[in-house]
């Protein structure tokens, strides 16, 4: 499909998604952020997209396609390892058609229980995404259902537009705006709209260095595979742009970059505590590009960091809290050595809780052979107000006479 003769249609469609997607979906908030525009020294904006219905922008797009369904099929059928599979089981629930949805087997619980629930009939399958996609295209063939590409397609890509337009809408005047990169649907829509609206707008593309399809497409100038390792941000694990979506962003996106899993995670944690916001992986990556270093890309002018959605599992909100707890030195882990006497337990833990410190948990290893002679060893998790806490607590402790601490 060439570009030019695709442009007068996603036109046509934008339009039609313009008119049809805001029945059923919000505006989702635009938030100024402080604390990130001090650290760039420009002006920062959160594009809250992770509240959007569904959880995700991906409602977009499948409510653009399958409305224009309604009467020409029974029901839809998408491959998805999650937020397009709730998009499009929610927006098949709408129009009453049936959906049946392809999900790896280790997709996230949340988003397999999810799509559940908005009606989707989910089929849980091994194998990689080119396997699941057979899959679902046999599942299509043999049902006569219409098959929903997640971002390969002009009516998903006008549908997904609808979000540039509603970005302008808000900061009229943006200088940026910073977009996550999967399969390329969310980021084509985005540019192409938002340049036609405000020419000038530099449109940055971000995605996890872990499946670095679109920066590698770049630097070769055609589509490339890559292999897919494991990321925070599953929502962006496409293997490879699309034959649309890559002259799309050949032509509208400006600068691609990749950020590391830890800036992922940093910005999770950052998002969370500063805007009480739960932000999933893919959606982080916007952010993630000022904790990997690009803050610089950001200074002077107005930017809208897209957080893309917001459908993340518990168990990894978890780890990922623990993790910037501990990088944060709000939960330490003290270690050494303690006096093997009745009563130290008891003169530790007063010491502890005198600074303010809360004792989360207590491992005691008595096996140790490197423990000196009527000592025992411990290591003891500490929450705690602030840093400098720690170390207070550190210094009175050496000072016991009861604990002798370690490295
Ligand atoms: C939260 C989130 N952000 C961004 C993307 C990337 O969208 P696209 O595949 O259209 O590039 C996805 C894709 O699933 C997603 O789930």
């Amino acid at each position: 499909m060439e570009l030019s003769h695709v442009l007068p249609e996603v036109d046509r469609y934008f339009e039609y998604a313009l008119d049809t997607v805001y029945k059923y979906i919000h505006k989702t908030p635009m938030d100024y952020s402080a604390t990130l525009s001090k650290m760039v020294g420009g002006e920062v904006y959160l594009k809250c997209e992770n509240l959007q219905k569904t959880g995700s922008f991906k409602v977009r797009g499948a409510i653009t396609k399958i409305s224009r369904l309604r009467g020409k099929t029974e029901g839809v059928v998408a491959v998805s390892a999650g937020n397009h599979a709730q998009g499009v089981a929610y927006a098949a629930s709408i129009y009453g058609l049936k959906s049946i949805i392809v999900m790896p087997r280790d997709a996230s619980i949340s988003k397999v229980e999810a799509t559940k629930n908005y009606g989707g009939d989910v089929v849980l399958a091994e194998g990689g995404f080119g396997h699941l996609f057979q899959l679902g295209y046999e599942i299509s063939r043999s049902r006569g259902y219409e098959f929903v590409h997640p971002y390969d397609d002009p009516e998903i890509i006008a549908g997904q537009g609808t979000l540039g337009w509603e970005i302008l809408q808000q900061v009229s005047d943006a200088d940026t705006i910073v977009v996550p990169i999967g399969g390329g649907g969310l980021i084509s829509g985005i540019s192409y709209i938002a340049k036609k609206l405000r020419p000038s707008i530099r449109i940055i593309g971000v995605e996890s260095e872990a499946v670095p399809k679109a920066s590698e497409a770049r630097k070769a100038g055609r589509i490339v595979d890559v292999e897919v390792r494991p990321t925070l941000a599953d929502g962006l694990s496409a293997k490879r742009l699309g034959e649309l979506t890559f002259q799309f962003i050949e032509k509208y996106v400006d600068e691609i970059y990749t950020v590391s899993e830890e800036a992922i995670a940093q910005a999770i944690y950052f998002i969370l505590e500063r805007s009480k916001m739960l932000v999933e992986g893919a959606g982080a990556t916007t952010v993630a590009m000022i904790f990997d270093g690009h803050g610089d890309l950001f200074r002077n002018g107005k930017t809208v960091f897209l957080l893309s959605g917001g459908n993340i599992d518990l168990t990894s909100i978890y780890r990922i809290l623990l993790r910037g707890l501990s990088e944060a030195k709000k939960i330490v882990s003290l270690e050494g050595y303690a006096l093997d006497v009745p009563g130290t337990l008891a003169r530790i833990a007063g010491i502890i809780a005198e600074k303010g410190g809360n004792i989360v948990d207590v491992f005691h290893d008595r096996m140790d052979i490197y423990t000196p002679p009527g000592y025992t060893n411990l290591k003891i998790i500490v929450e705690v107000p602030n840093p400098e806490t720690i170390e207070e607590i550190k210094e009175m402790l050496r000072h016991s006479g009861i604990w002798i601490s370690k490295g």
